[in-house]
């Protein structure tokens, strides 16, 4: 600003006295007085451009045009061919009595502003300026870690991003339902149950691109086991029981027959054990098999159980469904359509 702030605050006043000192004073021009020397004024459109494009600078000119320069804020960058600025990326395109045209390479967000043409002819003074605005498109530069956290924990998720103009923020969860979002930088999630697990998505969008970015959300939870259900295998014949456990982080299986822990291989029995659920395996079984089998899950948060019970063709006796109920009622329908043809036939 210097002098020129005190007499006046705009730029017109800069564009005016630094062209006249360099070039109308050396030159030996006359300096007319305030009131006839007026620059002729013009302002061009806005020019928009996205950081790293090129921005082409066009000046008319005419034929009775002494210097010209064009400026960016109070800095000459060219003064018609004589280049000012020591910035590589600025650089001259045309310099003929038409047009005076110089380009910006690799534009950034500091070259935004108002460039000015200035142009000497005998008779007056004249100005073109044109703003130069500079669009950035968006970036996430701050975003949560990936989170491992316990049901029941509130969770923040956090996702700023940068760009020009500022981009707007929003999170999505990708899930069946989809519904869980938020329309800001920050999403705040109470008390957080397993559905909310996954993969969350933020998105920066402004009018001149867009950014994605994700979140993943992994909810540990205790085990459950699903109830057992009971099998009948029949002497010599192989059998199976199998445990189905849900937990966060996957839990591991304990087999027990009664109270006594059943390892892997002994008394032909096999478990295979397959993320989610534990197979009991019998290849041959025998009378002594039969009875009351435990699966416990556990993981670092808890366990649960459940109990199966492999019965054999006598324990199904006791009970009063199973494969032999089944024989029963086949056997009474079967008397009683015997019956019927036994009354119809009489
Ligand atoms: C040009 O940009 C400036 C600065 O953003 C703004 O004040 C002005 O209104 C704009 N002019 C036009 C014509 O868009
Ligand atoms: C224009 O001026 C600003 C402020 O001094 C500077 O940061 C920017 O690099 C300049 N741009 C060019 C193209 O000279
Ligand atoms: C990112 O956000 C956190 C939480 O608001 C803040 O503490 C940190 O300074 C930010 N980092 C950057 C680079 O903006
Ligand atoms: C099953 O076990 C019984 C008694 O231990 C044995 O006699 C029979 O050969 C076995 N069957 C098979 C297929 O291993
Ligand atoms: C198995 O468990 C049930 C219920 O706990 C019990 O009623 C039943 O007597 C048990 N059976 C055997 C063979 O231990
Ligand atoms: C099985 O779960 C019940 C509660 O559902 C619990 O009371 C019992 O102690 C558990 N048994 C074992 C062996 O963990």
């Amino acid at each position: 600003m210097g002098v020129c702030g005190y007499l006046t605050v705009s730029w017109k006043c800069l564009v005016v006295l630094t062209f006249r000192l360099l070039f109308l004073l050396p030159a030996g021009l006359p300096v007319r007085s305030q009131g006839d020397s007026q620059p002729d004024n013009k302002v061009m459109e806005n020019i928009t451009v996205r950081q790293g494009e090129t921005v082409f600078l066009t000046c008319p000119q005419g034929d009775v045009v002494t210097h010209t320069a064009w400026l960016n804020r109070s800095s000459i960058l060219y003064a018609g061919e004589d280049k000012w600025s020591v910035d590589p990326r600025v650089s001259l395109v045309t310099f003929s009595q038409e047009e005076f045209t110089i380009k910006i390479e690799d534009v950034d967000t500091s070259d935004e502003g108002q460039y000015v043409c200035a142009v000497q002819t005998s008779s007056r003074p004249r100005t073109t300026s044109v703003h130069v605005l500079v669009l950035v498109p968006p970036q996430i530069i701050n975003l949560s870690k990936d989170l491992v956290v316990n049901e029941g924990a509130d969770v923040t998720l956090m996702c700023q991003a940068g760009g020009k103009p500022d981009p707007s923020l929003s999170w999505q969860l990708i899930s069946p339902s989809g519904d869980l979002g938020s329309e800001e930088e920050v999403l705040e999630i109470p008390s957080i149950t397993r559905q909310k697990a996954g993969t969350y998505i933020c998105t920066a969008i402004n009018d001149i691109g867009t950014d994605i970015q994700t979140v993943e959300i992994t909810v540990n939870y205790a085990p459950s086991v699903s109830e057992g259900r009971d099998v009948g295998v029949t002497l010599g014949q192989k059998g199976v029981l199998e445990c189905e456990a849900d937990a966060m982080p996957e839990a591991s299986f304990e087999w027990y027959r009664d109270d006594r822990r059943i390892l892997n291989g002994f008394d032909g029995i096999e478990i295979e054990d397959l993320g989610h659920l534990s197979k009991l395996m019998f290849f041959n079984v025998s009378e002594s098999d039969y009875g009351n089998f435990t699966c416990i899950a556990i993981n670092t948060l808890g366990s649960s159980n459940t109990t199966f019970l492999l019965y054999g063709p006598r324990t199904v006796q006791d009970g009063n469904n199973g494969a032999l109920g089944m024989h029963t009622h086949t056997y009474n329908c079967v008397v009683f359509v015997l019956f019927l043809l036994f009354l119809l036939r009489v």
